[in-house]
């Protein structure tokens, strides 16, 4: 079976591109390795995947239509893993048109693909995000998702709906999958725990919001999403939307203490309050993806971070490399 997976060069998206190749998958990546951090950390994550003979690199833009359409056509995937995006929703305050063209116009130039292709199942990468500020925990697929709260958020809602309306049109079989902060190795180097490890293995200071209490992240192994992601990619839906969570939220404050403990390092924190781009807790309920996907979260924060820092050290990080 060739499945495509766009952003396969990412973090999470190399992880999937792994496993599919393991249980002896054909995998098209698409990525352009664009330069929201360093494009050698990408190349890096695909370094055994491009070993493999059932990998194919085609390095492209998700907003050059012709471009994907010429992979489509050389290819023919049956199923078509969308993670490729701009992430994160502070940056994208900076530059939202930036955001809408990568999340919202290369969602659809895939959407379009994957109904023209008649494609067995297509999966789109969302976000807890969509969820924004509210009171209602944990965190369920039918609650309003309406109010986001950044550029980012807001774009990704709109890729969740622009899906929505192919597979009304045409059928499409569609899988939406919120992914609830994903942490782990290869983990992004602008998001937690890379951010703060880095930090603490210099001896620099960085920022907390709120000091870290009552503030709260439902942290997500990454074996465990790409668990779930293969999942919903094996059973095809008409279209549903899912978290993908470990539906246990970890206080922020505790986070850092853990963090310590497992690195023996000292963390020195700033406190600043929470911007507005940031929701005080993301909590997902993941009862109908146990219930439809099979889907159970089996790493816990602790041992999680544990061999977070486990690969952080192999690669070098904590020697003062490169971040
Ligand atoms: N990491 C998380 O906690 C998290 C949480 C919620 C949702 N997500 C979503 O999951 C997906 C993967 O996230 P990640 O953390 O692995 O991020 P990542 O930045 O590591 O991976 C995204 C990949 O997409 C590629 N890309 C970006 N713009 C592109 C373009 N125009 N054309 C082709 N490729 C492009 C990047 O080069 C990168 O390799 C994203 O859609 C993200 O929004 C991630």
């Amino acid at each position: 079976m060739t499945y495509l997976v766009t952003g396969g060069a990412g973090f999470i998206g190399s992880h999937l591109v792994d496993t599919l190749l393991r249980r002896g998958e054909q995998v098209v990546c698409v990525d352009n390795f664009t330069d929201y951090y360093d494009p050698a950390r990408k190349r890096r994550n695909l370094a055994w995947a491009s070993a493999q003979p059932g990998f194919t690199l085609a390095e492209a833009d998700i907003r050059d239509a012709a471009a994907l359409a010429a992979i489509f056509a050389a290819h023919k995937p049956r199923r078509v893993a969308h993670l490729a995006g701009m992430p994160g929703p502070r940056p994208s305050i900076a530059n939202p048109a930036l955001y809408e063209q990568v999340n919202v116009a290369g969602t659809v130039h895939l959407l379009e693909l994957a109904r023209r292709h008649a494609v067995e199942s297509f999966l789109l990468a969302s976000t807890s995000s969509v969820y924004g500020r509210t009171d209602k925990l944990p965190f369920e697929e039918t609650d309003p998702t309406d109010r986001p709260l950044s550029p980012y958020a807001a774009t990704k809602k709109a890729a969740e709906v622009l899906a929505y309306t192919f597979h009304s049109l045409y059928g499409t079989p569609t899988s939406v999958v919120r992914f609830f902060t994903v942490y782990g190795p290869r983990g992004r180097p602008d998001m937690t725990p890379s951010l703060f490890v880095a930090k603490m293995v210099r001896g620099e200071p960085f920022v907390l919001f709120e000091n870290g209490v009552k503030l709260f992240r439902d942290y997500t192994y990454v074996d465990d999403i790409v668990a779930g992601v293969i999942a919903a990619l094996d059973r095809p839906q008409p279209y549903e939307i899912f978290n993908l969570g470990n539906a246990q939220p970890v206080e922020m404050r505790h986070f850092v203490d853990l963090l310590q403990q497992i690195t023996g390092l000292e963390a020195r924190i700033e406190a600043c309050p929470l911007p507005a781009t940031e929701p005080p807790i993301t909590f997902a309920n993941t009862a109908k993806a146990g219930r439809m996907l099979g889907f159970a979260s089996r790493i816990n924060v602790e041992e999680g971070l544990s061999r977070f820092w486990a690969w952080y050290r192999a690669e070098g990080l904590a020697d003062g490399g490169s971040h």
